[in-house]
């Protein structure tokens, strides 16, 4: 039988993704009925170490399901790697009676978790909180869905500028080592190549496809390219250089990483929110919650770590069929 939590901590950590506000609004809303109080802890790990807790109830998460951002504020914290920066932390979870913790965020954010798991045997459950969709045990991250979205919409508007003027356009899309979020953005956008980490590329064959579509009369093209692939500064240059076409660039960046959470978002942030909660009610420590085939599933921290194979021969087949 386990002990009964009291009081459980929650915290937003690594890249802000829209969707962990309706997280921590699930983890503190579950939390509050189920009769446990609920300490809010500002910028992630770093907070634990400055000791900033707030104290968050039913109330304080009013609103918040549809806002992007996080009202817990995010960091990536240098400290947090060293032995005094987790003792630090830990200090500051026993001085505000925090029982268990529940961690929103990615691959860094999960590191971090196993080490306070499988080091102090703090009690932790993780969600997926980052735009990447790079973590193992979830078909989806809270995050991803509405930063694909927010590159189509800016793609879109490109798309009328490219056409009139006739150019070639390379669009670099954030995801850190993953190519997923370039994948998505190259279907949804009906873009003719994409550049990702996953996947050796050569520009003698992307510019052989170029000239061969220009024969054809081909006047407008768009490469997306996942900003762990390559930059697309230097792609828009080799490009130019090779081709002779006129071609641009634009780095989408964080703007991919703001706005409103889309319905996807804020439904598996909620879900999972819940789900956490749960798990550290029934003493399942140590392991992250995520969404396989529309079921919740769970994994253990260790796993969750590791990057996931996703599946991209179909996508790159689709693009190239397409084109
Ligand atoms: O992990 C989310 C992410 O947005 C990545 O896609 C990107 O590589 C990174 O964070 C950017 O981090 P920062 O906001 O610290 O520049």
């Amino acid at each position: 039988m386990t002990q009964q939590m009291k009081r459980i901590g929650v915290l937003t950590s690594g890249g802000d993704g829209p969707g962990m506000n309706a997280a921590i609004r699930a983890v503190v809303r579950t939390a509050d009925s189920r009769g446990m109080e609920v300490a809010g802890i500002i910028r992630g790990y770093q907070g634990l170490i400055d000791d900033e807790v707030v104290s968050l109830g039913h109330r304080d998460v009013s609103n918040i399901i549809n806002r992007g951002g996080t009202i817990l504020k995010t960091a990536r914290s240098e400290k947090f790697k060293t032995d005094k920066g987790e003792k630090m932390a830990v200090a500051t979870l026993k001085k505000h009676h925090i029982d268990g913790l529940i961690v929103i965020g990615g691959d860094g954010s999960y590191r971090g978790a196993q080490i306070l798991h499988e080091k102090f045997q703090f009690p932790i459950v993780t969600l997926p909180g980052t735009i990447d969709n790079d973590l193992y045990g979830t078909d989806q991250t809270i995050g991803c869905a509405t930063a694909v979205n927010t590159a189509l919409e800016s793609i879109d508007k490109i798309r009328d500028t490219i056409q009139s003027m006739e150019r070639i356009f390379v669009v670099e899309v954030m995801g850190n080592k993953s190519g997923y979020i370039a994948l998505q953005v190259a279907l949804g956008a009906g873009a003719e190549d994409v550049l990702i980490p996953e996947r050796s590329f050569d520009y003698p064959s992307m510019i052989k496809k170029i000239k061969a579509g220009h024969r054809k009369g081909k006047v407008s093209w768009i490469i997306i390219v996942a900003e762990g692939a390559a930059k697309a500064p230097d792609v828009a240059a080799k490009i130019e250089q090779l081709s002779g076409l006129e071609t641009r660039f634009v780095v989408l960046g964080h703007v991919q990483r703001g706005g409103t959470p889309v319905a996807a978002d804020r439904i598996l942030a909620t879900r999972l929110g819940v789900q956490a909660v749960e798990l550290l009610l029934d003493g399942e420590y140590g392991k992250a919650v995520g969404v396989l085939q529309d079921e919740i599933n769970i994994v253990n921290l260790v796993q969750a770590c590791k990057m996931p194979e996703k599946h991209i021969g179909e996508y790159l087949r689709i693009l190239e069929l397409l084109r």
